[in-house]
Protein backbone atom coordinates (compact mmCIF):
# COMPACT_ATOMS: atom_id res chain seq x y z
CA UNK A 1 0.00 0.00 0.00
CA UNK A 2 1.61 3.05 -1.02
CA UNK A 3 -0.41 6.65 0.06
CA UNK A 4 0.28 10.37 -1.32
CA UNK A 5 -0.54 12.90 1.37
CA UNK A 6 -0.62 16.36 -0.09
CA UNK A 7 -0.49 19.12 2.27
CA UNK A 8 1.75 18.75 5.24
CA UNK A 9 0.71 21.18 7.68
CA UNK A 10 -1.03 19.58 11.00
CA UNK A 11 -3.13 17.02 9.72
CA UNK A 12 -1.63 16.08 6.61
CA UNK A 13 1.44 16.13 8.58
CA UNK A 14 0.31 14.15 11.31
CA UNK A 15 -1.53 11.74 9.19
CA UNK A 16 0.77 11.13 6.39
CA UNK A 17 3.59 10.16 9.92
CA UNK A 18 1.07 8.22 11.42
CA UNK A 19 0.03 6.12 8.52
CA UNK A 20 3.68 5.67 8.22
CA UNK A 21 3.53 3.78 11.31
CA UNK A 22 0.95 1.63 10.50
CA UNK A 23 3.60 -0.10 8.25
CA UNK A 24 2.10 2.13 4.83
CA UNK A 25 4.81 3.92 2.88
CA UNK A 26 3.78 7.63 2.68
CA UNK A 27 4.94 10.03 0.54
CA UNK A 28 4.41 13.84 1.92
CA UNK A 29 3.87 16.81 -0.43
CA UNK A 30 3.57 20.50 0.16
CA UNK A 31 4.04 23.09 -2.03
CA UNK A 32 5.93 25.21 0.79
CA UNK A 33 9.76 24.36 -0.11
CA UNK A 34 10.94 25.60 2.74
CA UNK A 35 8.35 23.61 4.76
CA UNK A 36 9.98 20.42 2.87
CA UNK A 37 13.44 21.49 3.31
CA UNK A 38 12.62 21.88 7.04
CA UNK A 39 11.39 18.14 7.18
CA UNK A 40 14.18 16.60 4.99
CA UNK A 41 16.62 18.08 7.44
CA UNK A 42 14.58 16.49 10.73
CA UNK A 43 13.05 18.94 11.61
CA UNK A 44 9.15 19.30 12.56
CA UNK A 45 7.55 22.45 11.05
CA UNK A 46 4.63 22.67 13.82
CA UNK A 47 5.27 21.91 17.44
CA UNK A 48 3.10 18.83 18.16
CA UNK A 49 4.06 16.16 21.29
CA UNK A 50 5.57 13.27 19.83
CA UNK A 51 5.75 13.82 16.13
CA UNK A 52 9.45 14.43 15.93
CA UNK A 53 10.43 11.01 17.56
CA UNK A 54 7.47 9.13 15.33
CA UNK A 55 8.60 10.75 12.13
CA UNK A 56 12.30 10.38 12.56
CA UNK A 57 11.76 6.65 13.38
CA UNK A 58 9.63 6.26 10.30
CA UNK A 59 11.99 8.41 7.83
CA UNK A 60 14.67 6.04 9.40
CA UNK A 61 12.58 2.90 8.61
CA UNK A 62 12.20 4.25 4.96
CA UNK A 63 8.32 4.44 4.82
CA UNK A 64 8.22 8.23 5.10
CA UNK A 65 9.61 10.81 2.59
CA UNK A 66 8.80 14.69 2.00
CA UNK A 67 8.92 16.13 -1.15
CA UNK A 68 7.04 19.42 -3.14
CA UNK A 69 6.70 16.93 -6.06
CA UNK A 70 2.74 16.08 -6.36
CA UNK A 71 3.33 14.09 -9.81
CA UNK A 72 5.79 11.36 -8.21
CA UNK A 73 4.18 10.85 -5.01
CA UNK A 74 0.83 10.36 -6.95
CA UNK A 75 2.25 8.34 -9.32
CA UNK A 76 3.14 5.53 -7.66
CA UNK A 77 0.31 6.00 -4.90
CA UNK A 78 -3.10 3.64 -4.51
CA UNK A 79 -4.41 6.46 -2.24
CA UNK A 80 -3.71 10.38 -2.76
CA UNK A 81 -5.07 12.19 0.61
CA UNK A 82 -5.92 15.95 0.40
CA UNK A 83 -5.32 17.59 3.10
CA UNK A 84 -4.88 21.11 2.31
CA UNK A 85 -6.07 23.98 3.99
CA UNK A 86 -9.95 24.87 3.77
CA UNK A 87 -9.55 28.54 5.84
CA UNK A 88 -12.85 31.10 5.61
CA UNK A 89 -13.30 32.82 2.45
CA UNK A 90 -12.62 36.31 2.46
CA UNK A 91 -15.91 38.06 2.54
CA UNK A 92 -19.11 35.82 3.08
CA UNK A 93 -17.56 33.02 5.62
CA UNK A 94 -18.00 30.16 2.91
CA UNK A 95 -14.94 27.52 3.04
CA UNK A 96 -12.35 28.79 0.69
CA UNK A 97 -12.02 25.81 -1.86
CA UNK A 98 -9.17 26.90 -3.75
CA UNK A 99 -6.47 25.05 -2.40
CA UNK A 100 -8.70 21.79 -2.57
CA UNK A 101 -9.72 22.25 -6.31
CA UNK A 102 -5.97 23.08 -7.21
CA UNK A 103 -4.63 19.79 -5.56
CA UNK A 104 -7.55 18.05 -7.06
CA UNK A 105 -6.07 19.28 -11.13
CA UNK A 106 -2.44 18.40 -9.98
CA UNK A 107 -3.36 14.88 -8.95
CA UNK A 108 -5.62 14.17 -12.02
CA UNK A 109 -2.80 15.03 -14.41
CA UNK A 110 -0.20 12.40 -12.36
CA UNK A 111 -2.47 9.31 -11.32
CA UNK A 112 -1.70 6.28 -13.18
CA UNK A 113 -3.80 3.10 -12.74
CA UNK A 114 -6.54 3.08 -9.82
CA UNK A 115 -6.72 5.92 -7.54
CA UNK A 116 -8.44 6.44 -4.35
CA UNK A 117 -8.77 10.20 -3.93
CA UNK A 118 -9.51 10.64 0.13
CA UNK A 119 -10.60 14.40 0.88
CA UNK A 120 -9.20 14.72 4.47
CA UNK A 121 -9.81 18.45 4.84
CA UNK A 122 -12.95 19.45 5.99
CA UNK A 123 -14.91 20.48 3.16
CA UNK A 124 -18.55 21.30 2.54
CA UNK A 125 -21.40 18.61 2.15
CA UNK A 126 -21.40 18.14 -1.83
CA UNK A 127 -17.32 19.23 -2.46
CA UNK A 128 -16.41 15.26 -3.25
CA UNK A 129 -18.65 15.65 -6.31
CA UNK A 130 -16.99 18.50 -7.39
CA UNK A 131 -13.65 16.96 -6.74
CA UNK A 132 -14.77 13.66 -8.98
CA UNK A 133 -15.98 16.28 -11.57
CA UNK A 134 -13.00 17.93 -11.74
CA UNK A 135 -10.42 15.10 -11.90
CA UNK A 136 -13.08 13.26 -15.05
CA UNK A 137 -12.37 16.77 -16.49
CA UNK A 138 -8.64 16.72 -16.33
CA UNK A 139 -7.85 13.46 -17.31
CA UNK A 140 -11.08 11.32 -18.79
CA UNK A 141 -8.92 8.43 -19.10
CA UNK A 142 -8.87 7.89 -14.80
CA UNK A 143 -9.53 5.30 -13.15
CA UNK A 144 -10.38 6.26 -9.66
CA UNK A 145 -12.92 6.78 -6.79
CA UNK A 146 -13.25 9.97 -4.74
CA UNK A 147 -13.98 8.99 -0.74
CA UNK A 148 -14.85 11.40 1.80
CA UNK A 149 -12.79 10.83 5.45
CA UNK A 150 -12.83 13.95 8.12
CA UNK A 151 -10.56 13.88 10.46
CA UNK A 152 -11.07 14.81 13.81
CA UNK A 153 -7.59 14.62 15.56
CA UNK A 154 -7.17 17.60 17.49
CA UNK A 155 -3.78 19.54 17.57
CA UNK A 156 -2.17 19.01 20.93
CA UNK A 157 -3.02 15.21 21.19
CA UNK A 158 -2.90 14.72 17.68
CA UNK A 159 -1.07 11.68 17.54
CA UNK A 160 -3.03 9.43 20.09
CA UNK A 161 -6.52 10.99 18.15
CA UNK A 162 -5.51 9.58 14.91
CA UNK A 163 -4.10 6.38 16.51
CA UNK A 164 -7.03 5.79 18.79
CA UNK A 165 -9.77 7.79 17.30
CA UNK A 166 -13.19 7.45 18.91
CA UNK A 167 -14.07 6.64 15.28
CA UNK A 168 -13.28 6.96 11.40
CA UNK A 169 -16.03 8.34 9.10
CA UNK A 170 -15.72 6.98 5.58
CA UNK A 171 -17.81 8.02 2.77
CA UNK A 172 -17.94 6.31 0.09
CA UNK A 173 -21.12 3.73 -1.48
CA UNK A 174 -17.95 2.09 -3.78
CA UNK A 175 -16.84 -1.50 -2.51
CA UNK A 176 -13.96 -1.20 -4.34
CA UNK A 177 -12.72 2.05 -2.53
CA UNK A 178 -14.13 0.77 0.75
CA UNK A 179 -11.56 -2.18 0.63
CA UNK A 180 -8.69 0.24 0.18
CA UNK A 181 -10.00 2.60 3.06
CA UNK A 182 -10.30 -1.00 4.58
CA UNK A 183 -6.95 -1.90 4.27
CA UNK A 184 -5.47 1.39 5.02
CA UNK A 185 -7.30 1.31 8.47
CA UNK A 186 -6.86 -2.30 9.22
CA UNK A 187 -4.27 -1.35 12.52
CA UNK A 188 -7.38 0.31 13.84
CA UNK A 189 -10.03 -2.03 12.90
CA UNK A 190 -7.85 -4.64 14.84
CA UNK A 191 -7.84 -2.38 18.08
CA UNK A 192 -12.09 -2.35 17.65
CA UNK A 193 -12.53 1.04 16.64
CA UNK A 194 -15.77 2.12 15.36
CA UNK A 195 -15.44 2.50 11.05
CA UNK A 196 -18.58 3.90 10.17
CA UNK A 197 -19.16 3.59 6.31
CA UNK A 198 -21.88 6.23 4.78
CA UNK A 199 -22.09 7.92 1.93
CA UNK A 200 -19.50 10.85 0.64
CA UNK A 201 -22.09 13.51 1.46
CA UNK A 202 -23.52 12.21 4.75
CA UNK A 203 -19.41 12.02 5.61
CA UNK A 204 -18.82 15.61 4.72
CA UNK A 205 -21.65 16.97 6.52
CA UNK A 206 -20.49 14.41 10.02
CA UNK A 207 -17.45 16.58 10.64
CA UNK A 208 -19.82 20.08 10.28
CA UNK A 209 -22.03 18.91 12.18
CA UNK A 210 -19.79 17.23 15.08
CA UNK A 211 -17.66 20.72 15.13
CA UNK A 212 -20.83 22.79 15.42
CA UNK A 213 -22.45 20.90 18.41
CA UNK A 214 -19.15 20.84 20.09
CA UNK A 215 -18.40 24.86 19.71
CA UNK A 216 -22.15 24.91 20.82
CA UNK A 217 -21.78 22.90 23.71
CA UNK A 218 -18.64 25.31 24.74
CA UNK A 219 -20.83 28.34 24.33
CA UNK A 220 -23.02 27.05 26.05
CA UNK A 221 -21.63 26.66 29.29
CA UNK A 222 -19.60 30.29 28.34
CA UNK A 223 -22.93 31.69 28.60
CA UNK A 224 -24.21 29.68 31.52
CA UNK A 225 -20.96 31.23 33.04
CA UNK A 226 -22.38 34.72 32.20
CA UNK A 227 -25.07 33.97 34.28
CA UNK A 228 -23.50 32.25 37.07
CA UNK A 229 -21.81 35.64 37.88
CA UNK A 230 -24.52 37.68 38.03
CA UNK A 231 -26.26 35.27 40.54
CA UNK A 232 -23.18 34.08 42.57
CA UNK A 233 -22.79 30.75 42.13
CA UNK A 234 -19.83 28.88 40.37
CA UNK A 235 -20.05 27.47 37.09
CA UNK A 236 -17.06 24.47 37.73
CA UNK A 237 -19.91 23.17 40.02
CA UNK A 238 -22.52 23.56 37.36
CA UNK A 239 -20.53 21.77 34.69
CA UNK A 240 -19.63 18.72 37.39
CA UNK A 241 -23.57 18.86 37.88
CA UNK A 242 -24.42 18.52 34.47
CA UNK A 243 -21.80 16.80 33.09
CA UNK A 244 -22.43 13.68 35.22
CA UNK A 245 -25.66 12.91 33.65
CA UNK A 246 -24.37 10.50 30.76
CA UNK A 247 -26.94 12.59 28.04
CA UNK A 248 -24.39 15.63 28.49
CA UNK A 249 -21.28 14.40 29.56
CA UNK A 250 -18.44 16.00 31.35
CA UNK A 251 -16.23 17.21 28.23
CA UNK A 252 -16.06 20.58 26.42
CA UNK A 253 -17.57 22.34 29.93
CA UNK A 254 -15.24 23.95 31.32
CA UNK A 255 -16.02 27.91 30.44
CA UNK A 256 -13.44 30.23 29.46
CA UNK A 257 -12.72 33.12 26.87
CA UNK A 258 -14.31 31.51 23.57
CA UNK A 259 -13.23 29.28 21.08
CA UNK A 260 -10.71 29.88 18.76
CA UNK A 261 -8.20 27.47 16.50
CA UNK A 262 -8.10 26.54 13.05
CA UNK A 263 -11.30 24.39 12.95
CA UNK A 264 -14.19 25.80 15.18
CA UNK A 265 -14.73 29.40 13.64
CA UNK A 266 -14.59 28.69 10.48
CA UNK A 267 -16.34 25.61 10.19
CA UNK A 268 -19.10 26.65 12.14
CA UNK A 269 -19.49 30.14 9.97
CA UNK A 270 -18.85 27.65 6.81
CA UNK A 271 -21.87 25.36 8.08
CA UNK A 272 -24.05 28.18 8.38
CA UNK A 273 -23.05 29.31 4.89
CA UNK A 274 -24.04 26.16 2.91
CA UNK A 275 -27.39 25.84 5.32
CA UNK A 276 -28.62 29.00 4.07
CA UNK A 277 -27.49 28.67 0.78
CA UNK A 278 -30.18 25.59 0.70
CA UNK A 279 -32.35 27.55 2.60
CA UNK A 280 -32.12 25.53 5.64
CA UNK A 281 -30.88 27.71 7.82
CA UNK A 282 -29.14 27.04 11.32
CA UNK A 283 -30.49 29.40 13.99
CA UNK A 284 -28.63 28.15 16.77
CA UNK A 285 -25.30 28.03 14.80
CA UNK A 286 -25.67 31.27 13.70
CA UNK A 287 -25.99 32.69 16.95
CA UNK A 288 -23.02 30.79 18.43
CA UNK A 289 -20.78 32.12 16.22
CA UNK A 290 -22.02 35.29 17.32
CA UNK A 291 -21.83 34.92 20.56
CA UNK A 292 -17.99 33.74 20.53
CA UNK A 293 -17.04 36.90 18.69
CA UNK A 294 -18.63 39.22 21.14
CA UNK A 295 -17.26 37.42 23.90
CA UNK A 296 -13.57 36.99 22.80
CA UNK A 297 -14.04 40.80 22.27
CA UNK A 298 -15.45 41.05 25.58
CA UNK A 299 -12.57 39.48 27.92
CA UNK A 300 -10.60 42.67 26.90
CA UNK A 301 -13.47 44.60 29.01
CA UNK A 302 -12.88 42.07 31.67
CA UNK A 303 -9.11 43.09 32.09
CA UNK A 304 -9.57 46.62 31.91
CA UNK A 305 -12.55 46.37 34.99
CA UNK A 306 -10.21 44.26 36.96
CA UNK A 307 -7.53 47.03 36.17
CA UNK A 308 -10.11 49.67 37.76
CA UNK A 309 -11.85 50.80 34.87
CA UNK A 310 -8.64 52.18 32.61
CA UNK A 311 -5.98 50.42 31.08
CA UNK A 312 -4.44 53.51 29.93
CA UNK A 313 -0.32 53.69 30.43
CA UNK A 314 -0.86 50.44 32.24
CA UNK A 315 1.70 47.88 31.53
CA UNK A 316 -0.27 44.36 31.60
CA UNK A 317 1.53 40.66 31.04
CA UNK A 318 -0.35 37.78 28.97
CA UNK A 319 0.69 34.58 29.89
CA UNK A 320 0.01 32.21 26.94
CA UNK A 321 -0.84 33.10 23.07
CA UNK A 322 -1.80 30.11 21.15
CA UNK A 323 -5.95 29.00 21.29
CA UNK A 324 -4.66 25.92 23.53
CA UNK A 325 -1.82 24.18 25.33
CA UNK A 326 0.58 22.08 23.17
CA UNK A 327 -0.39 23.41 20.26
CA UNK A 328 2.05 26.42 18.66
CA UNK A 329 -1.46 27.20 16.33
CA UNK A 330 -2.19 30.56 16.64
CA UNK A 331 -5.39 30.77 14.21
CA UNK A 332 -8.50 32.62 15.54
CA UNK A 333 -6.41 32.65 19.22
CA UNK A 334 -8.45 35.03 21.78
CA UNK A 335 -5.11 36.68 22.31
CA UNK A 336 -5.45 38.24 18.88
CA UNK A 337 -8.76 39.53 20.11
CA UNK A 338 -7.55 40.58 23.35
CA UNK A 339 -4.39 42.47 22.84
CA UNK A 340 -5.08 44.92 20.20
CA UNK A 341 -7.76 46.19 22.68
CA UNK A 342 -5.93 46.69 25.45
CA UNK A 343 -3.66 48.53 23.15
CA UNK A 344 -6.23 50.92 21.92
CA UNK A 345 -7.14 51.73 25.45
CA UNK A 346 -3.48 52.58 25.95
CA UNK A 347 -1.72 49.61 27.89
CA UNK A 348 1.77 48.42 26.84
CA UNK A 349 1.51 44.48 26.59
CA UNK A 350 4.00 42.35 27.51
CA UNK A 351 3.16 38.42 26.37
CA UNK A 352 5.16 34.96 26.47
CA UNK A 353 3.95 31.25 25.11
CA UNK A 354 5.60 28.30 25.80
CA UNK A 355 5.74 26.96 21.85
CA UNK A 356 3.78 29.73 19.88
CA UNK A 357 6.14 32.84 19.91
CA UNK A 358 7.38 32.29 16.40
CA UNK A 359 3.64 31.98 14.77
CA UNK A 360 2.20 34.71 17.27
CA UNK A 361 5.15 36.87 16.06
CA UNK A 362 4.01 37.04 12.26
CA UNK A 363 -0.08 38.32 13.98
CA UNK A 364 0.79 40.36 16.67
CA UNK A 365 2.60 43.56 16.83
CA UNK A 366 4.30 46.11 19.16
CA UNK A 367 4.12 44.05 22.26
CA UNK A 368 6.90 43.26 24.50
CA UNK A 369 8.29 40.21 24.07
CA UNK A 370 9.59 38.08 26.94
CA UNK A 371 11.70 34.92 27.87
CA UNK A 372 9.41 33.07 30.68
CA UNK A 373 6.17 33.64 32.62
CA UNK A 374 8.13 35.74 35.60
CA UNK A 375 9.91 37.90 32.94
CA UNK A 376 6.36 38.68 31.52
CA UNK A 377 5.03 40.09 34.85
CA UNK A 378 7.91 41.92 36.01
CA UNK A 379 6.64 45.70 37.05
CA UNK A 380 3.59 44.97 35.01
CA UNK A 381 -0.09 46.09 36.52
CA UNK A 382 -1.99 43.00 35.95
CA UNK A 383 -1.48 39.81 34.58
CA UNK A 384 -3.83 37.70 32.46
CA UNK A 385 -3.66 34.15 31.95
CA UNK A 386 -5.07 33.65 28.32
CA UNK A 387 -3.89 29.72 27.53
CA UNK A 388 -3.70 26.93 30.07
CA UNK A 389 -0.30 25.65 29.61
CA UNK A 390 0.99 23.43 32.45
CA UNK A 391 3.45 25.35 33.44
CA UNK A 392 0.89 28.64 34.36
CA UNK A 393 -0.58 26.28 36.81
CA UNK A 394 1.47 25.84 39.42
CA UNK A 395 3.29 30.09 39.87
CA UNK A 396 5.03 30.47 42.47
CA UNK A 397 2.22 33.30 43.55
CA UNK A 398 4.80 34.54 46.15
CA UNK A 399 7.02 35.71 43.65
CA UNK A 400 4.28 36.74 41.22
CA UNK A 401 3.10 39.04 43.63
CA UNK A 402 6.66 40.65 44.45
CA UNK A 403 6.69 41.35 40.65
CA UNK A 404 3.32 42.92 39.91
CA UNK A 405 2.92 46.32 40.79
CA UNK A 406 -0.77 45.17 41.88
CA UNK A 407 -2.04 41.99 42.51
CA UNK A 408 -4.33 41.78 39.85
CA UNK A 409 -4.66 38.31 38.03
CA UNK A 410 -6.92 37.91 35.28
CA UNK A 411 -7.53 34.02 34.47
CA UNK A 412 -9.74 33.06 31.56
CA UNK A 413 -9.28 29.73 31.94
CA UNK A 414 -10.17 28.95 35.66
CA UNK A 415 -6.70 27.42 36.71
CA UNK A 416 -6.58 28.87 40.07
CA UNK A 417 -8.76 28.77 43.14
CA UNK A 418 -10.64 31.76 43.73
CA UNK A 419 -10.32 31.31 48.02
CA UNK A 420 -6.60 30.65 47.71
CA UNK A 421 -5.93 33.36 45.49
CA UNK A 422 -7.88 35.61 47.69
CA UNK A 423 -5.98 34.09 50.87
CA UNK A 424 -3.03 35.34 49.13
CA UNK A 425 -3.70 38.79 48.84
CA UNK A 426 -4.80 39.03 44.95
CA UNK A 427 -7.29 40.58 43.48
CA UNK A 428 -8.50 37.80 41.37
CA UNK A 429 -11.09 37.34 38.57
CA UNK A 430 -11.78 34.50 36.68
CA UNK A 431 -14.69 32.92 34.54
CA UNK A 432 -18.28 32.38 36.03
CA UNK A 433 -17.05 32.21 39.58
N1 LIG B 1 -5.78 21.60 12.36
C1 LIG B 1 -6.67 20.79 12.88
O1 LIG B 1 -6.72 20.57 14.09
C2 LIG B 1 -7.67 20.10 12.00
C3 LIG B 1 -8.44 19.03 12.51
C4 LIG B 1 -9.33 18.38 11.68
C5 LIG B 1 -9.49 18.81 10.36
N2 LIG B 1 -8.76 19.86 9.89
C6 LIG B 1 -8.93 20.24 8.50
O2 LIG B 1 -7.83 19.73 7.76
C7 LIG B 1 -7.48 20.62 6.70
C8 LIG B 1 -6.02 21.01 6.83
O3 LIG B 1 -5.85 21.74 8.01
P1 LIG B 1 -4.42 22.08 8.62
O4 LIG B 1 -4.63 22.69 9.93
O5 LIG B 1 -3.55 20.88 8.49
O6 LIG B 1 -3.94 23.18 7.56
P2 LIG B 1 -2.48 23.81 7.39
O7 LIG B 1 -2.69 25.17 6.89
O8 LIG B 1 -1.67 23.57 8.62
O9 LIG B 1 -1.82 22.92 6.21
C9 LIG B 1 -2.23 22.93 4.89
C10 LIG B 1 -0.99 22.68 4.02
O10 LIG B 1 -1.39 22.44 2.67
C11 LIG B 1 -0.41 22.96 1.82
N3 LIG B 1 -0.97 23.08 0.46
C12 LIG B 1 -1.96 23.89 0.02
N4 LIG B 1 -2.22 23.64 -1.28
C13 LIG B 1 -1.38 22.64 -1.67
C14 LIG B 1 -1.19 21.93 -2.89
N5 LIG B 1 -1.90 22.19 -3.99
N6 LIG B 1 -0.24 20.97 -2.92
C15 LIG B 1 0.49 20.70 -1.83
N7 LIG B 1 0.33 21.31 -0.65
C16 LIG B 1 -0.58 22.29 -0.57
C17 LIG B 1 -0.03 24.27 2.49
O11 LIG B 1 1.24 24.75 2.04
C18 LIG B 1 -0.03 23.85 3.96
O12 LIG B 1 1.27 23.43 4.38
C19 LIG B 1 -8.46 21.79 6.80
O13 LIG B 1 -9.54 21.55 5.95
C20 LIG B 1 -8.90 21.73 8.25
O14 LIG B 1 -10.19 22.29 8.41
C21 LIG B 1 -7.85 20.49 10.67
Amino acid sequence: MRVAMIGTGYVGLVSGVCFSEFGVDVACVDKDQRKIDRLNNGEVPIFEPGLDDLLAKNVKAGRLSFSTDVSDAVKEADAVFIAVGTPSRRGDGHADLSFVYAAAEEIAKAMDGYTVVITKSTVPVGTGNEVENIIKKTRPDADFNVVSNPEFLREGSAINDFMRPDRVVIGTSIERAQDVMRQLYRPLHLIETPILFTTRKTAELIKYAANAFLATKISFINEIADLCEQVGTNVQDVSKGIGLDGRIGSKFLHAGPGYGGSCFPKDTLALVRTAQDVGSPLRLVETVADYNNQRKQKMAERIITACGGSVDGKTIAILGLAFKPNTDDMRDSPSLNIIPVLQKAGAVVRVYDPEAMVEAKKLIENVEWCENAYDTMNDANAVTIVTEWNEFRALDLERVKSLLKDPIMVDLRNIYKPEEMAASGFKYTSIGR
